[in-house]
């Protein structure tokens, strides 16, 4: 049995977050989740009892994630692994054609998600790493389209290309706040077959790696990750 980590997951209902907690758990360790769905968290919890934890919050709200942090350090303590996979992305369309509410939508899934997630959990890590002297990992759901561009996917091209440099100047601010503990990175998971690219891509989409497969590669991956790799632009490695 691997050391057991404390592993927080936003968007862990479906796709890429689910097959990750699945896998987390499998391999024993502690996932705390959140997603905006209760019905959906219902299903998780009646699966993976606790010390697994499945929270509702909605990640580009502050107090959301305020309270969802409280309870994690309260019920299972300081994490180990922070990783913010929670996305959206708009329906293909040129630019000036998506609307201004679903424009910010997608850039406040993953940039504004990513930045509450630091503001709320990683005060708590840093002074956690320089007391007890353990690595800690923070993972930031970036894409293919964070580092090049495609027609008809502009809002989530500057979500994407924000988490890359967003989490790279994080990187930076944690090895200033604690040095050489902290693994902070963009991650691109290649392509999924999960319900955003099933809407965005149709029926090509079930020609690309499914979730569990992903996590097979992923999970191994992200737990291998060192502080020397922190501010470089990591993706999952092929199967
Ligand atoms: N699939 C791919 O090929 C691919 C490729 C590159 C990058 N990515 C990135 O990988 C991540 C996961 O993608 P996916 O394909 O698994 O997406 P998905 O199937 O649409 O699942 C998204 C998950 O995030 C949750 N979520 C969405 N908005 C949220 C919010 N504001 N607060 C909390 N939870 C939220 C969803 O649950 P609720 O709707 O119930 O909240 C769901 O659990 C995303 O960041 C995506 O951009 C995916």
């Amino acid at each position: 049995m691997p050391d057991r980590k404390l592993i927080v997951l936003t968007g862990c209902t479906r796709g890429i977050g689910r097959a990750l907690a699945e896998r987390f758990a499998a391999d024993g360790h502690t996932v705390c989740g959140c997603s905006r769905k209760e019905e959906a968290l219902n299903e998780l919890r009646a699966v993976f009892k606790p010390p697994h934890r499945f929270l509702r919050a909605d990640v580009t709200r502050e107090a959301d994630v305020d309270r969802w942090a409280d309870g994690v350090f309260q019920q299972s303590g300081v994490p180990d692994v922070l990783i913010h996979n929670a996305g959206l992305i708009n329906d293909r369309a040129p630019l000036w054609e998506v609307p201004a509410a679903k424009c910010d939508a997608v850039v406040a899934a993953s940039v504004g998600g990513a930045a509450a997630l630091a503001r709320h959990f990683l005060p708590r890590m840093i002074d956690a790493a320089k007391r007890d002297g353990k690595n800690r990992t923070v993972v930031v759901f970036s894409s293919g389209w964070g580092r090049s561009a495609s027609a008809g996917v502009a809002p989530y091209n500057a979500a994407k290309f924000g988490v890359e440099g967003l989490t790279k100047a994080l990187a930076k601010d944690l090895e200033e706040a604690a040095p050489g503990r902290f693994c902070a990175v963009p991650f691109s998971p290649g392509v999924v077959e999960t319900d955003m690219t099933r809407r965005n891509w149709g029926e090509e989409a079930a020609s690309y790696p499914d979730p569990a497969d992903f996590a097979r590669r992923a999970v191994p991956y992200l737990l291998g990750l060192t502080p020397q790799q922190t501010g470089e632009s990591l993706t999952v490695p092929e199967a």
